[in-house]
């Protein structure tokens, strides 16, 4: 075990943690220091315009009228710092791809919290104009939010139209397909009336909880590094194993011939029900622990 996750949470207990994260609850301390002062000593982090002059490629920069990820374009640094001034949010994305120290940090970080290999990891770096925020969303990923510069306020709210989304939505814009299919509509339109207000101070951190609606808005020009996780669900998890399975055998392997030809359709109906019987035989004895030390073993 690492001290990464104790190092975020500190002074509070992993057992605190642990709690507050079953409970899908949102998580925060603040004045964190020496814990996490290989983070902040980082020297891309040191301001924003060390960020802009360190980064190889272009920024992320969200769009003023839809102030959201989900309209965003891509920007040189120049041009990046430039839109900022202009009060568009800026996403660093992918930052671990250049600090092998916080490859390491989401490394440990996923281990302590016992996420699975198939697990895509992440770090992302926000910067926020003065008064300028997110409009409220949900996520399908979970976040520690780490505040690094200046001030920003978070409303979270629990999300009562769905549980365990799996894609990520914005209020006010359209649902995905999916999303559609198991989510309970209409969606709200703003922030619940019970969102919790959290200032976040350079030194506090905040875990997110997937799933859960929130907005930002800086109070100060603001910097934060975000820790992001998408973990696999039980779909995933059983998806991998299944599909891995599947793929021993060449009657599986074979192309879903005739499906949508309305002569040989009965041919390719029966074919299919024989497949499926087969396997729900053998489904029958398939025991977690067998999937769980496949997908767990998998190099990543
Ligand atoms: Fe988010």
């Amino acid at each position: 075990m690492s001290k990464a996750l104790e190092s975020l949470i500190y002074p509070k207990s992993k057992d605190e943690f642990f709690l507050s994260y079953e409970s899908n609850s949102p998580f925060v301390v603040h004045e964190l220091k020496d814990s996490i002062s290989d983070l902040t000593k980082l020297p891309f982090l040191k301001s924003l315009e060390d960020l802009v002059h360190m980064w190889p490629q272009k920024v992320d920069v969200h769009l003023p009228k839809v102030s959201d990820e989900a309209s965003a374009v891509q920007a040189s640094t120049g041009d990046a710092i430039k839109m900022f001034e202009n009060g568009m949010g800026l996403l660093f994305n992918d930052a671990n791809l250049i600090s092998p120290l916080l490859n390491q940090w989401l490394k440990d970080l996923k281990q302590d919290m016992g996420l699975s290999a198939m697990t895509y990891a992440r770090n992302l770096i926000y910067a926020t104009k003065a008064g300028k925020g997110t409009a409220a969303h949900f996520d399908q990923n979970m976040n520690f939010v780490i505040q690094i510069h200046g001030t920003k306020k978070w409303w979270i709210a629990d999300n009562k139209n769905v549980e365990n989304p799996m894609t990520r939505h914005t209020m006010g814009l359209p649902m995905d397909d999916e999303l559609t299919g198991y989510a309970m509509a209409p969606m709200p339109t703003k922030m619940p009336d019970d969102a919790t207000e959290i200032t976040l101070k350079p030194g506090s951190m905040l875990f997110v909880p997937r799933g859960s609606w929130h907005s930002t808005e800086a109070v100060t020009d603001a910097l934060s590094l975000n820790f992001t996780f998408s973990a696999p669900t039980w779909i995933d998890v059983f998806t991998a194993a299944l599909r891995s399975r599947l793929s021993l055998s060449p009657e599986w392997r074979q192309t879903a011939d005739f499906v949508s030809d309305q002569q040989r359709h009965p041919v390719a109906v029966e074919k299919f029900n024989m497949l499926l019987t087969e396997l729900s035989f053998e489904a029958a004895d398939w025991k977690a622990e067998d999937i769980l030390s496949v997908t767990e073993s998998t190099p990543q």
